[in-house]
Parts: structure tokens; C-alpha cells; sequence
């Protein structure tokens, strides 16, 4: 018996995720194919193999496991160049297979399901910071296929009554202070350990994409948002949607906006290495800006990033990079 179903818990947010569902005392089943995740990752509850596209498979998990409450959806493809190039893949993954797990825990007498969104449902939005009020209006399939899970959910509660709450981060990064798990994308590309592998002599150098954007130095600007503070963030989504408290789609994000070099700045001061670094130019379907309003979310959960300063993101995204890679 548990209470919770985690989809994807061997990833990176949602294995910090599961952490923080243990920590308030959740019981909890993880389904993960382990086609990204790591089994090291999940390291109490059970965990399931296999696909959440897999009706069979579901099936059996809510006769095993069941009945469930809520159920915490991470399992996904999320790289938004590999999107563009593999469109159906990522419909299929993402959409279609969260169209059966949504249909199973209907069946199955879920009240409350928790999605993994993202700030790529808005696209290039004009106006910044981006509330949830701005247009949702995806430039790759990455961020369409996000898009088209809320929907799905918005017409399955008006349908069938399930509540639900979509979690829209901006640049989710940093790794949990108490060790053990972090970031490991295979390939990995985004800003912070790319930056960090280059300090750490993993790779020869980053590539800095684009200095001519019309920002404060001319390198994009984005939101880090520490993963243990998501993790957190899912926590009270989930228990509100239980509780009758409120739901839908939020932000999350810090409000703030940091300068690619801003970061890469700040890396050298924490890590004491400057990171090599060569300027190149823009990478395709780079927004300028990306800076979230969250302030519905602080508002509505008393929600308060607690480790989303760029020290403490870089200072245990270097601490768990040095650990996982042997530095
Ligand atoms: N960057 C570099 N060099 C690198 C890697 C990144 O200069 O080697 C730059 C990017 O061009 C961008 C910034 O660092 O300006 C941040 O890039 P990331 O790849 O770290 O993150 P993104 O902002 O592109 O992606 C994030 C989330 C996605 C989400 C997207 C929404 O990681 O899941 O925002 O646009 F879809």
C-alpha cells in the first residue's frame, strides 16, 4: 500500500522529489523506465519498471500498490533541441503515454495528480517577468507537448472530477545539499554543469551562446530555480489538491534573472576555477529573457525559495558533480 504513485522518481527533479514526499511522510510506489533515470536514485520505496504508456503495466501497478491518492508526474523526454528533431517522440512520450497513466487514475479513483510542466509552454513571451497569465504559446514540441498534458488535465477534472496542478519551472539546477543525487543528463547541456564540467577539466571548454541579445550584457538572461526548492514545491501542490486546497497551473521560479556571464562569473568566484569559455554564436530558439512571476504560487502555498541563491545552486551542483564524477 502507499499512497502516492511517483512517475520518473529515478530523475533528476523528480528523485529529490521523492526525498521530500519521504520526508512528510508519504508512502510512495515510483514507475520508472530508467531510460534516464538511475535506480541508485530511488533509494526507499519500491520501484516499478516500466512505462507509464504501458496500460497493462499501469493496470498491474494500482493492483499491487493501490488504491492511491495522488499521483506526481515526472516521467517525460525534456530536451527541447531533441524535440525538434524527433517531434513524435516526444508527442508520443509525452503526451500520449500521460493521456493512459491520466486515464488509469481516473479509473482507479485518483483525487489528486501533480504534472511536470515547464516555462517552454510560453514560448517568447513579450512581457517580463512571466505571470500565468501570459499566452501559452510553445515554439517546439517540447514545450507543446506540456502544454497539451494541461489541457488534457484542465478537460479530464471539467470530465471526470480529477484535480490536478501543473508546475511550470524556469532553469531547474543545483543538487540536494545532503549528497547522493543530482544532475546527470546524458548528453548534458545546460548552462550550469556544462560550465561546471569545463571548471572541473571534463570538457575543454563551454561554448557561451550568443552576446548580442538586448540585455544587460548581452547574454540571455534566465531563473535558476534550485531543485530542492521544487521538490518542495511539489510537496504542497500535492497535498492541497488532496486537502481541497487550490489547484491549476503555477510558476516556479524566483523572479529573479541572472546574465549567462552573470553566471559563469559566479561559478569562477564559488569553485575558485575560472570556466574556460569561448563565444559562440546564438543557439536556435534561445529566448533573450525568461524570468518567471511565481508570485501566485508564493501567494496561494506560502511557497519561499530557500536554496535558490546562485551560491548555494552552484556550490551543491559542484558538490555533486565532484562526487558522482570523482573529481
Ligand atoms: N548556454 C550556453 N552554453 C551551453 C549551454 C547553455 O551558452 O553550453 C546558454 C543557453 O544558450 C541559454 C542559457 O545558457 O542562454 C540557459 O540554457 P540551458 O540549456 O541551461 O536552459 P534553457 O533556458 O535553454 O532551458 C530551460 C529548461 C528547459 C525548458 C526551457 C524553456 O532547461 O527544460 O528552459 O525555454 F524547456
Amino acid at each position: 500500500m502507499a499512497d502516492l504513485v511517483v512517475t520518473g522518481g529515478a530523475g533528476y527533479i523528480g528523485s529529490h522529489t521523492l526525498r521530500a514526499l519521504e520526508a512528510a511522510g508519504h508512502t510512495l510506489v515510483v514507475v520508472d523506465d530508467l531510460r534516464a533515470g538511475r535506480e541508485a536514485f530511488v533509494e526507499r520505496a519500491p520501484l516499478v519498471r516500466c512505462d507509464v504508456g504501458d496500460r497493462e503495466a499501469l493496470a498491474k501497478l494500482f493492483a499491487d500498490y493501490g488504491p492511491f491518492d495522488g499521483v506526481v508526474h515526472f516521467a517525460a523526454l525534456t530536451s527541447v533541441s531533441e524535440s525538434v528533431a524527433k517531434p513524435l517522440e516526444y508527442f508520443a512520450n509525452n503526451v500520449a503515454a500521460s493521456a493512459v497513466l491520466i486515464d488509469q487514475a481516473v479509473a482507479h479513483g485518483v483525487r489528486a495528480f501533480v504534472l511536470s510542466s515547464s516555462a517552454a509552454v510560453y514560448g517568447h513571451p513579450d512581457v517580463q517577468p512571466i505571470s500565468e497569465s501570459a499566452a501559452i504559446a510553445p515554439i517546439n514540441p517540447y514545450g507543446a507537448s506540456k502544454a497539451m498534458v494541461e489541457r488534457i488535465l484542465e478537460d479530464v477534472e471539467k470530465a471526470h472530477g480529477l484535480r490536478w496542478t501543473a508546475l511550470r519551472y524556469f532553469n531547474a539546477c543545483g543538487a540536494d545539499p545532503g549528497g547522493g543525487i543530482g544532475e546527470c543528463h546524458e548528453p548534458e547541456t545546460h548552462l550550469i554543469p556544462v560550465a561546471l564540467e569545463a571548471a572541473a577539466g571534463l570538457r575543454s571548454q563551454l561554448s557561451l551562446f550568443g552576446t548580442d541579445y538586448p540585455t544587460r550584457d548581452g547574454t540571455c538572461v534566465r531563473d535558476y530555480i534550485h531543485v530542492t526548492d521544487l521538490a518542495t514545491a511539489h510537496v504542497l501542490a500535492v497535498e492541497a489538491l488532496l486537502d481541497r486546497g487550490p489547484g491549476g497551473a503555477y510558476n516556479l521560479g524566483t523572479g529573479i534573472g541572472h546574465t549567462n556571464r552573470e553566471v559563469l562569473d559566479q561559478i569562477g568566484a564559488v569553485v575558485g576555477i575560472p570556466v574556460p569559455l569561448q563565444e559562440a554564436s546564438r543557439r536556435p530558439g534561445d529566448p533573450a529573457e525568461l524570468v518567471a512571476d511565481a508570485s501566485r504560487f508564493r501567494r496561494d502555498f506560502g511557497w519561499q525559495p530557500q536554496h535558490s541563491d546562485l551560491e548555494t545552486i552552484i556550490r551543491t551542483a559542484w558538490s555533486w558533480l565532484s562526487s558522482w564524477r570523482e573529481i
